[in-house]
């Protein structure tokens, strides 16, 4: 069968990353996860002392670092996806608040984001890829064949996100990540460069009231009806 592109965009904490990695494993395909390049890359300028809460990102030294910055996924022997940056795996510490705290203001500059887009295009070239973010079917891959957009409430997103916290044991409070997601859906959907935007040619999933093996069901339909035919 022939491999198509599938791009899954949508809202922070939208549940997108869990179901791609789903669908990506239940179809054979490679999952990459475009937020965890940009939350790498802000990991990356936090610890060089590019970050200040008075004077905000120091853009041009992150600019003149961005060839410095390697990211690339391994899968653990518990078959899980980590991201490691130069060598070293920073899954946990990416996922913290002070990183969520960074990371939109980051993804806002035109440069980080024409250097990360360049590696997600390289990364799907050969198809067979499902990749989640914020303009995958807008600017990274516009003719994927498959599209989906996913939406739910803040506030279901900030619970999710809240539990996930919990349960990998960073201790968090639900109005902090409810004001951390609300801020940066504005900032993710304001911005210049490829805002998060549905793309015409989207499916809309609107996930507050579907289960995983729901929305896993509408997926593979979709998936099915893509691919048929195709050969
Ligand atoms: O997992 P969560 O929904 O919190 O976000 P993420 O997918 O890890 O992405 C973190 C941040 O990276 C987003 O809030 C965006 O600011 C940025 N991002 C982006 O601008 N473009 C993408 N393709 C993916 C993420």
């Amino acid at each position: 069968m022939k491999k198509i592109t599938i791009a899954i965009d949508g809202f922070s904490s939208s549940g997108k990353s869990t179901m791609a990695k789903q669908l990506a494993k239940k179809i054979g395909y490679v999952y990459v996860d475009s937020g965890a390049m940009y939350r790498a890359t802000t990991l990356y300028a936090i610890r060089n002392g590019m970050t200040d809460k008075e004077t905000g990102i120091d853009t041009q030294a992150l600019i003149n670092a961005l060839p410095l910055i390697d990211i690339s996924f391994a899968i653990t022997p518990e078959d899980t996806q980590h991201t490691i940056l130069n060598g070293e795996d920073v899954e946990k510490e990416i996922r913290g608040m002070e990183v969520s705290g960074w990371v939109s203001p980051v993804a806002v500059i035109p440069e980080v984001r024409h250097y990360l887009v360049g590696l997600q295009q390289q990364y799907g070239k050969d198809k067979g890829i499902v990749m989640d973010g914020r303009d995958i079917g807008t600017t990274v891959f516009p003719d994927a064949e498959m599209k989906v957009f996913v939406q739910a409430s803040p506030e279901v997103r900030a619970k999710r996100r809240y539990d996930e916290l919990i349960e990998k044991g960073t201790p968090s409070d639900y109005e902090s990540v409810l004001a951390n997601i609300k801020e940066r859906d504005h900032i993710d959907s304001t911005r210049k460069e490829s805002p998060l935007r549905k793309a015409e040619d989207a499916f809309v999933l609107d996930n507050d009231n579907l289960s995983r093996e729901e929305q896993m069901e509408v997926l593979v339909k979709l998936f099915d009806e893509k691919t048929r035919g195709e050969d």
